[in-house]
């Protein structure tokens, strides 16, 4: 029987793909390679007990698959997916070509990666392989190709997972001699002519004028730093080797698998070192990965010993759904690896509190999900893995999380057709930009200065307003926005400097970050007054640009903005108003007394300067003022740690109210509303237990 309900319904909720579904995907990510075969009956079994709908499964089995050159092996492949769609369960099959088999790497030892101090990966755990190498694209495109015709037709598959987290890696891009190859070839398409390359680049600089394509190197390490557009271009050359490596597969199982649907998984978005938005552009829907608690290990610094404030965690993984939703212009977007148990490899998280699994899985479908998949139905007993644990224990005992888990897949099965085709609902815009982001990594300016913190404290301070947020790259339509933020956009193109000038003579609201504009899309600064392209509309230039080592400037807030002092850290851009209206200055630096924040009237709408590396609490409250300033008000006001998103269809409005706190949470609700998963009307307050969910429909 397969999927009843069309995950495309909700994909093309506009195509005639058919009627709406009952429910959201609901799976595991499941290991019948690392199983014993008598025991995959009995899973298949327990898992539709459990109420799952689907699995992903293979994507790390090419031994398995290809035990040698060219001899293909799916009949114990064949008969799992039998088993499990006997069970009724559906199979997204992943290509596995992030592990490639030991034959492999010996018989072709050149196509492992080479890291950013030019020293080769080995061959012995996964992804290090050169996304460039053709032997290693022959290889994998040809055990896929295999795959896609072995399942093609076969009753329960329903979609492909192509390779596996390109995001994620020691060393997430590669600087051999094919990467060097590919990049003068790309370079080729992208310049035409070497003259231009020299010119874009300012190769004069250090005597690095190019005569020859074969002449251009990959930044690895050599007396000083390289050429800043060079090392930008690389980082884009990067990216479009995953994504053309990616697009090999996917044209192929298009042609061969036209029933299935194509997706990949990543490590949870933004992760930053391949344009996301150039992996996904071509396959139907997003789908990623997302391990709050292993998160959390990771963020733990061990030097202050304390735990990471828990916002940090919630806000990063929203930050992740909005940008993943956001990639797809706001279509639902798939979890495939949802975080199950304790998490991690050499050291692993603790085992979630009572009710977090339940609320971490709430959040992606409040964000706009369509399904998750719990990572992983049993635990390994060998392998790198061996602690990364699952819903069943290494005894196949049940798993401190299965019954929570049971229950909220239980819960969501009850969730109406209509909830499950509401959008989620923004009118705020966060541009998030690789190219500014890679910039600022190959010269930060100071040595603290992050595009990700600045996106993440920027994302965090809006989120803390509850109105939604898109998380969006430069080319998008900013008509849908009434605000559009853009912290630390430090590369503009004229296109980018277009758009915002219209958005905001149209009547939005802009706010900028410091270092708006300061170079142009090849890299080099701009030979204008900053902030460049955009000085017209922000009604201001920059008197300096300081980078803060020692002390944190004051911050004197007045006129619309006009509240509590805030403190500036690390970085201060300095205005000199034309035309823009005061709303901050500096307190107490060599700057004392200069123009901090400018708001200027252009068109029907508005800009502001930020010119300060804001105070969290300064930054939240400047934020929601100037939200409210343009008529986006919260649904409703929380105490802090409850996070509220809104989802819409027609008329209808659901809120989901998610409590990340330990203690349990009173919030007050402006109108009376029902409760959609315990059927109760509330009107008032509501209570919320420690982790506890709410999902509340509202006229
Ligand atoms: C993901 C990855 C999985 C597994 C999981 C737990 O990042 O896609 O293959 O490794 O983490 O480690």
């Amino acid at each position: 029987m397969g999927l009843r309900h069309p995950l495309w319904a909700l994909v093309n909720a506009d195509s005639a793909a058919g009627a709406a579904p009952e429910h959201l995907l609901l799976g595991v990510d499941y290991y019948p390679d690392q199983t014993p075969e008598a025991l995959w009956e009995e899973d298949a079994r327990m898992m539709a007990d459990f109420g799952f709908t689907n699995v992903r499964i293979a994507e790390f089995a090419w031994g398995l698959m290809e035990k040698s050159e060219g001899k293909f092996d799916f009949a114990w492949l064949r008969r799992s997916v039998e088993i499990l769609h006997k069970h009724n369960i559906a199979v997204i099959l992943g290509t596995p070509s992030a592990a490639p088999p030991p034959w492999l790497t010996v018989e072709y030892p050149e196509v492992v990666e080479v890291n950013a101090q030019g020293e080769p990966l080995h061959p012995g755990g996964r992804r290090f392989s050169c996304p460039t190498n053709k032997t290693y694209r022959r290889l994998s495109l040809a055990i896929a190709t295999e795959m896609a015709h072995a399942f093609a037709e076969m009753p329960g598959v329903i979609g492909w997972q192509i390779d596996n987290e390109f995001t994620l890696s020691s060393c997430p891009r590669c600087y051999c001699n094919f990467c060097r190859a590919g990049f003068q070839d790309w370079l080729r398409s992208k310049y035409a002519s070497l003259e231009t390359l020299n010119h874009t680049w300012g190769t004069v600089f250090w005597s690095q004028t190019y005569t020859d394509f074969n002449q251009i190197p990959v930044p690895l390490p050599s007396g000083g730093d390289p050429n800043p557009g060079l090392a930008l271009d690389y980082n884009r050359y990067q990216s479009y080797a995953n994504a053309s490596f990616l697009e090999e597969q996917l044209v192929m199982l298009r042609k061969t698998c036209p029933r299935h649907f194509v997706t990949t998984n990543n490590v949870g978005p933004p992760v930053d070192y391949i344009d996301l938005h150039e992996l996904y552009k071509k396959l139907d829907f997003v789908a990623f990965d997302n391990y709050p608690g292993f998160f959390e290990m990771l963020m733990h610094e061990p030097a202050k010993g304390g735990p990471v404030p828990g916002d940090a965690i919630r806000t990063a993984v929203a930050m992740g759904h909005d940008f993943g939703r956001s990639l797809h212009g706001g279509k639902p977007f798939m979890i495939m690896e949802e975080q199950s148990g304790k998490a991690g490899q050499r050291t692993f998280s603790p085992q979630p509190e009572k009710g977090q699994l339940r609320l971490w899985t709430y959040q992606a479908i409040a964000h706009g999900a369509m399904g998750v998949n719990y990572f992983r139905w049993d635990t390994a007993t060998f392998g790198a893995e061996q602690y990364w644990h699952g819903i069943l224990n290494h005894d196949r005992s049940t798993s401190p999380g299965y019954e929570e888990i049971k229950q909220t897949v239980k819960e969501l099965k009850s969730l109406g057709p209509e909830l499950l085709r509401s959008s989620y609902a923004s009118e705020t815009a966060l541009v998030f930009d690789y190219d500014c982001d890679w910039a600022v990594q190959i010269q930060p300016g100071h040595s603290a200065l992050s595009y990700m913190n600045q996106a993440t404290s920027w994302y965090g301070a809006l989120s803390s307003g509850h109105t939604g947020i898109d998380v969006i790259v430069p080319g998008v339509d900013l008509a849908a926005y009434r605000i559009v933020v853009a912290p630390l956009p430090y590369l503009l193109s004229d296109a980018q400097a277009a758009k915002i000038r219209d958005f905001v003579q149209n009547g939005g609201l802009f706010i900028s970050g410091f270092r708006l504009g300061v170079k142009t899309e090849s890299s080099q600064i701009v030979k204008t007054p900053l902030p460049g392209l955009l000085r017209d509309v922000m009604g201001v230039t920059l008197e300096d640009y300081v980078p803060i080592y020692s002390g944190k400037p004051g911050v004197k807030f007045s006129g619309a903005l006009a509240g509590a002092d805030g403190e500036c850290g690390i970085w201060a851009d300095v205005l000199k108003p034309a035309g823009a209206e005061v709303l901050a200055t500096y307190t107490s630096c060599a700057y004392a007394g200069k123009p901090a924040v400018t708001v200027n009237s252009f068109g029907k709408g508005k800009a502001v300067y930020l010119g300060p590396d804001l105070d969290p609490a300064s930054l939240a409250r400047v934020l929601r003022t100037l939200a409210a300033s343009a008529a986006v008000k919260p649904p409703i006001e929380t105490p802090t740690g409850i996070e509220v998103t809104v989802r819409k269809a027609g008329g209808q409005q659901w809120m989901f109210v998610l409590n990340h706190t330990a203690a349990s949470q009173t919030v007050r609700i402006p109108k009376p509303c029902s409760d959609v998963l315990t059927g109760e009307g509330h009107s008032g307050t509501i209570e919320l237990s420690a982790y506890g969910v709410r999902v509340l429909e509202t006229a």
